[in-house]
């Protein structure tokens, strides 16, 4: 396969977005920008993939590379973390021109993003998602961040990267799991924004299921164009980048109020989508029909789509903190049409304890 190359245009800092299947053009895509000094960030099970690979990559272009290797999973998104890596850094001795490179999901990218946006004020960023979530979404954007005992993303910036390189291949070692909580997200963006592409999954969804690559290169080049854009239009989030947040209400609510353990972020962000569109239902601005359509698309992938057991005063308490909130309502992304989301801050309380009975 010849690699795409997506642009994500913005006002400033521009870049380009490679989907490819191997390594082989990783070098033309991060060579402008990688600079004297690269730190490779990475978590443990990552580590034994694919850092051999790209660190032989990175050096035979001249540079030298530092390995910076956190524990895998949330708890890495952390200030404590985060002035690990300063120290390391600082020890490597990276100046202005060196660069940090994440290779792995969004909590190394999230997290080297954050390093990367902080340390002198910020150096180059480079992203290398090997997920199908960071592939689709969390290593494109420029969301960087770690948690806050409090609150999940809280401290963190918008800071994109000189370039992503995503190479499909590294997702067939990626476990079943980790591979559904990524579908969670590509099915979001049939119906946050592309119809056609929602039908293409209804007819399609078997074929990604079994990591069927041309399935696979399509829908994630897809997603990437999706996002491109919307970004393109709302780098800061001042409105329609909202929208990247259907599901994500009550799925951070849930994911809260189970410490960050029941669900993985897919899950939740499923039975939120789920549990959304039942409100989006009970308020008349969709049918039954697209609530189906959403089921047997997350039931195809493997995911969650009903909660039997829930403390709705909780949920609605976590839901309170969303950074999405504005002037103490709690704000809804909901479907309106097949491929149609609109921003919502008028749900009723009562909506939401009846779609959850
Ligand atoms: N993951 C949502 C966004 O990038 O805005």
């Amino acid at each position: 396969m010849d690699p795409i190359s997506i642009n994500l245009d913005l006002p400033i800092d521009s870049y380009s977005i490679n989907i490819s299947h191997g390594w082989q053009h990783l070098e033309s895509a991060i060579k402008s920008y990688v600079g004297n000094k690269v730190m490779l960030v990475t978590d443990e099970n990552v580590k034994e993939l694919f850092v051999h690979d790209i660190t032989s990559i990175i050096s035979s272009m001249g540079c030298e590379v530092s390995l910076a290797v956190v524990p895998p999973g949330e708890a890495s998104k952390s200030l404590k973390i985060a002035e690990a890596l300063y120290t390391q850094a600082l020890n490597a001795m990276l100046d202005r021109s060196s660069s940090i490179v994440a290779l792995g999901g969004g909590v190394v990218g999230d997290l080297a993003g954050f390093v990367a946006s902080t340390y002198m004020r910020g150096i180059n960023f480079l992203q290398i998602p090997t997920t199908l979530l960071a592939q689709v979404d969390s290593s494109v954007g420029g969301k960087v961040a770690v948690n806050h005992p409090l609150a999940k993303n809280i401290i963190g910036s918008f800071y994109q990267p000189k370039s992503v390189y995503i190479n499909i291949n590294t997702l067939d070692s990626l476990p079943q799991r980790q591979f559904s909580t990524g579908m969670a997200e590509l099915i979001k963006y049939g119906f946050i924004w592309d119809k056609d592409f929602l039908g293409w999954l209804e007819n399609n969804i078997d074929r990604l299921i079994k990591k069927e690559k041309n399935a696979l290169a399509y829908a994630i080049d897809r997603c990437c164009r999706i996002k491109a854009e919307i970004v393109g239009q709302d780098e800061k989030e001042k409105g329609l980048r909202a929208i990247l947040n259907f599901g994500h209400t009550i799925g951070h609510g849930l994911e809260s109020i189970s410490s960050y353990c029941l669900y993985t972020h897919g899950e939740a962000v499923a039975l939120g989508m789920v549990y959304e569109s039942l409100i989006a239902l009970q308020k008349g601005l969709v049918d039954q029909s697209l609530v189906d359509l959403l089921i047997n698309l997350l039931k195809a992938a493997n995911l969650p789509t009903k909660i039997t057991e829930i403390d709705v005063e909780s949920l609605i308490q976590a839901m309170a903190h969303d950074k999405k909130n504005k002037s103490g309502s709690i704000v809804f992304i909901l479907p309106i049409e097949y491929g149609k989301v609109d921003i919502f801050n008028d749900v009723e309380e009562e909506l939401i304890y009846n779609v959850f009975q």
